[in-house]
C-alpha cells in the first residue's frame, strides 16, 4: 500500500510554502471567471487504492474548464473507438496557446484534443441527441469517475457562451474542412457546458484516481473508463496537456497533466495517484502558478518522473 500520512505531511508542507505565492492573475476573458479567490489554495491526493489526502480549500468548487478536453476526449474513444476519433482530431503537440486558431497544415485536422480546436472536434462527436442529452451524458460520466454528483454553473455556461467568439470562429473553420457536421451550435453549447462543470480539488484527484487505475473509479470499484482509452489520453495529456509548456513540463515533472484557466491542474502518476491542485492564479500561457509548483515538488519528493531512475519510476513504490 502506498504511505498515504507521508504524502500528506509533505502536501501540508508544500501547503505552507506556496500560500504566500501571489504571482500570476485571475482569468478575467469569461468574466465570470473573474469572481474567483485569488487565494483559494486547495491539494488533494487520491491513491489507486482508495486513499486520500486533501489539505486547505479542496472543498471549494471551481469550473472544470480545460481538464474537461481528456474526460470528453476518454468519452469520444470509448464510444467512436481510436480509428473513428483519430480520423477527427490528431495526437501532435501544437506548441501553441491553447486558443490558437490553427489547425495542422498537414491534414486540416486540429492538432489534438487538449487545445481548443480538438476539444471542439471532440465535443461534435459526443455531443448526443440533443444539448440536453449531451449535457446529461458528460456529467454522469464524469461524477462516475468523480464519484460524486456533480452539476453544470450556468453562469459561467453563460458567461462562457457570450464571450466565446473565437471558439465560434474554431468552430466554423472546423465545419469548413468537414472535421465537424452542421451542428456547430449543438457542438459548441456541449464544449461550453463540458467547460462549466463545477467540481472541487477533491473531485479532480479522483478522476485522476480512476485515470491512474486504468479507469476503475478507486471508491466505487466502477468501470468508468476503458483502459486503451485511458491510455491514449495519458499519451495525449503527457505531450499536449500544458499547451506551450507541455515540454517543459514532461521535462521537469514528468507526468499527464491538463490544466484549466479556473486554476485547476490535474496530474496522473500511472498506476499509482491522481493529484489535483486548485489555485486560481494563472502564469501568462493559463497554467496554475502554485499548480505546478506543487506537483512538481512532489514529483521531485517522491520520484514521480515517469523516466526516473528506479525500475517503476517512483519512490512510492518504495514506500509500500
Ligand atoms: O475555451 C475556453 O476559453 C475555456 N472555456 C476553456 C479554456 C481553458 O481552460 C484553457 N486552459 N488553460
Amino acid at each position: 500500500m502506498i504511505n498515504i500520512s507521508e504524502i500528506e505531511r509533505f502536501v501540508i508542507h508544500l501547503h505552507e510554502k506556496y500560500r504566500s505565492n501571489h504571482d500570476g492573475k485571475v482569468a478575467t476573458y469569461i468574466p465570470e471567471l473573474g469572481k474567483a479567490n485569488p487565494d483559494h489554495f486547495g491539494i488533494s491526493v487520491v491513491t489507486v487504492d482508495g486513499q486520500e489526502c486533501s489539505v486547505g480549500d479542496t472543498q471549494i468548487e471551481f469550473t472544470i474548464q480545460s481538464i474537461c478536453k481528456p474526460v470528453a476526449f476518454l468519452m469520444a474513444l470509448g464510444r467512436h473507438g481510436r480509428q473513428k476519433t483519430l480520423s477527427h482530431v490528431g495526437v501532435e503537440p501544437s506548441g501553441d496557446p491553447f486558443n490558437s486558431v490553427a489547425l495542422s497544415p498537414r491534414n486540416n485536422l486540429p492538432y489534438n484534443a487538449m487545445v481548443n480546436a480538438g476539444a471542439i472536434a471532440v465535443a461534435s462527436l459526443i455531443k448526443g441527441e440533443s444539448p440536453a442529452a449531451g449535457d446529461a451524458e458528460f456529467l454522469r460520466l464524469l461524477s462516475l469517475a468523480a464519484a460524486r454528483s456533480l452539476r453544470i454553473d450556468q453562469s459561467v455556461f453563460a458567461s462562457e457562451s457570450a464571450t466565446g467568439n473565437r471558439n465560434r470562429a474554431i468552430a466554423y473553420l472546423l465545419r469548413n474542412f468537414d472535421v465537424i457536421d452542421d451542428a456547430v451550435d449543438h457542438t459548441l453549447h456541449q464544449y461550453f457546458s463540458e467547460c462549466s462543470v463545477l467540481l472541487n480539488a477533491r473531485d479532480l484527484a479522483m478522476v485522476g484516481a480512476t485515470m491512474a487505475n486504468l479507469g476503475e473509479n478507486p471508491e466505487t470499484h466502477e468501470e468508468v473508463f476503458d483502459p486503451d482509452s485511458v491510455r491514449d489520453a495519458l499519451s495525449t495529456m503527457f505531450t499536449c496537456g500544458m499547451y506551450d509548456y507541455a515540454g517543459e513540463w514532461a521535462f521537469r515533472a514528468g507526468m499527464p497533466a491538463k490544466s484549466g484557466v479556473s486554476g485547476g491542474i490535474l496530474a496522473v502518476v500511472n498506476r499509482q495517484i491522481g493529484i489535483a491542485v486548485y489555485s486560481p492564479r494563472l502564469d501568462d500561457r493559463g497554467n496554475s502558478v502554485r499548480g505546478i509548483q506543487v506537483c512538481a515538488d512532489l514529483s521531485e519528493e517522491f520520484g514521480l518522473h515517469c523516466f526516473n531512475f528506479s525500475n517503476f519510476g517512483s519512490n512510492l513504490l518504495r514506500m509500500m
